[in-house]
């Protein structure tokens, strides 16, 4: 298998297939919707010193991790850990770690369903065709069963092409045009009157909430959600990385772009959302601006669709914008599951891709039909418990397991002067202590809240 291993073919195909994980609707829904129902500015703040001083860390040691073992998240725990219960301690995490990051996908790729109806609903409007345009932005089981059934094909066939010609080329591809394109929609909506007061809630912060205990749990699991942590994701891309790059740099340019990326969209997003009240659509649920789905999926297209045409193609572009995010991180999710397959039994990769992303698609389908009883349910036990737990885990893998010796070397290659270096002066004693003790603080207090 180590032969033929693939790797990525530059650094600048890492950082975009990293940062095409990363980036997703985490960033463009969940960041600036967490943002409007926890205050504004004061979330943004926290969000960004949590995302530097928690989440980098913890992207580090899954970096470290990865590509010092070369494989998947089970074998990757297994290997480093010496045998005995410890090392089946650690192959279950790994399991659990390829679980979480498959449910993950299952109600991502709903998610990304109701994005690729509008984006239909859109293009179907544009070209006259008003039957087919209804039919997709009006809500029914079957609409989302089969645009759900869409990006779970996209998903599979990417990431059945591999890591080079399929992760890679697509990414390199997608994320470039996800960022021209969110400027150049950011730069129309912050044009538009009402935009203002959007952006002063956006940006000037109210400190009486920052310390509010709700409000950091959410800022962790926003930031952990968005650079992708906990499930294996980063560790499967980190262990596809070559031998000469320089991780610390590259985990600091993944973790920048993708909170720069958050910033956009929360300049696009709560700016549109006083366009749209002051075009008389309420976005307002009670005190609290309205947040979740309903944003996105309901203010935001009642906006577009009060501007007219040019609103019909702001929304082609936004919900475009919306899939490619989407897609190049659905990919890195299918990725940690199939490289488990594809390293530990004979199956072909294709072969894994059509079977795992087809069971993953059932359970896309659970979801959608048990909607009420199931979704939130799954993205709670996913996203709030599991992804900081596993945080933990692996910092505490990287840290206690990994002994300084092998970081050092591992972080040496690609970097020779990291001896030296205010990371490896500050990070291997973060890793250990400091990292695990605040994740686990934050988590504590959401169970109790
Ligand atoms: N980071 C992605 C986003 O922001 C979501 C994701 C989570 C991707 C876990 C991979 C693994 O949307």
């Amino acid at each position: 298998m180590q032969g033929t291993r693939e790797e990525f073919s530059s650094r600048l195909g890492f950082l975009l297939a990293a940062t095409g994980s990363a980036v997703g609707l985490g960033n463009v829904w969940g960041f600036p919707t967490n943002t409007a129902s926890n205050g504004g500015a004061a979330f943004v703040a926290v969000y960004f010193i949590l995302a530097f001083g928690l989440a980098y860390p913890a992207l580090m040691a899954e970096l470290v991790i990865g590509r010092h073992t070369r494989a998947n998240i089970y074998s990757a725990l297994q290997q480093i850990t010496p045998p005995g219960i410890g090392q089946r301690l650690a192959g279950l995490t790994g399991l659990y770690a390829i679980l979480v990051a498959s449910a993950v996908l299952m109600f991502y790729t709903l998610v990304a369903g109701w994005v690729i109806a509008h984006l239909l609903a859109a293009a179907f409007a544009i070209v006259g065709l008003t039957g087919p345009a209804q039919w997709f932005s009006a809500g029914s089981l079957m609409r989302d069963l089969f645009c759900a059934g869409i990006f779970a094909l996209l998903t599979i066939v990417v990431v059945s092409q591999g890591v080079h010609r399929g992760i890679e080329r697509w990414s390199t591809r997608l994320l470039p045009a996800l960022l021209v394109l969110s400027l150049a929609l950011t730069a129309y909506v912050l044009f538009q009157p009402g935009a203002m007061a959007g952006l002063a809630l956006y940006l000037v912060p109210d400190f009486s909430r920052i310390l509010e205990p709700q409000l950091l749990v959410s800022a962790m699991g926003q930031a952990f959600f968005s650079l992708s942590l906990g499930v294996g994701t980063m560790l499967i891309y980190g262990s596809y990385l070559r031998q000469d790059e320089n991780l610390p740099t590259i985990g600091a340019l993944v973790t920048v772009v993708d909170a720069l990326v958050a910033f956009l969209a929360g300049l696009l997003i709560l700016p549109a959302m006083f366009v749209a009240q002051d075009l008389g659509i309420s976005i307002y649920s009670g005190e609290d601006l309205i947040a979740g789905p309903d944003l996105i999926f309901q203010v935001l297209p009642t906006l577009f669709s009060s501007m007219g045409l040019a609103g019909i193609v702001v929304a082609l572009a936004f919900f475009t914008l919306l899939a490619i995010a989407a897609l190049t991180s659905s990919i890195s999710m299918l990725e940690v599951p199939v490289a488990l397959a594809v390293e530990k039994t004979p199956v072909s990769r294709s072969g894994a891709c059509w079977l795992i992303g087809g069971v993953i698609f059932l359970g896309t389908v659970l979801l959608t039909v048990k909607f009420e009883a199931l979704f939130g349910l799954v993205v709670t036990m996913t996203t709030e418990y599991s992804q900081p737990l596993l945080g933990i885990a692996l910092c505490l893998f990287a840290g206690w397991v990994l002994n300084r010796n092998q970081l050092l070397k591992e972080i040496r290659s690609g970097y020779p002067d990291a001896e030296n270096s205010l990371f490896w002066k500050i990070w291997p004693f973060y890793v250990r202590f400091v990292c695990p003790s605040l994740i686990a603080a934050t988590f504590i207090q959401s169970v109790i809240l």
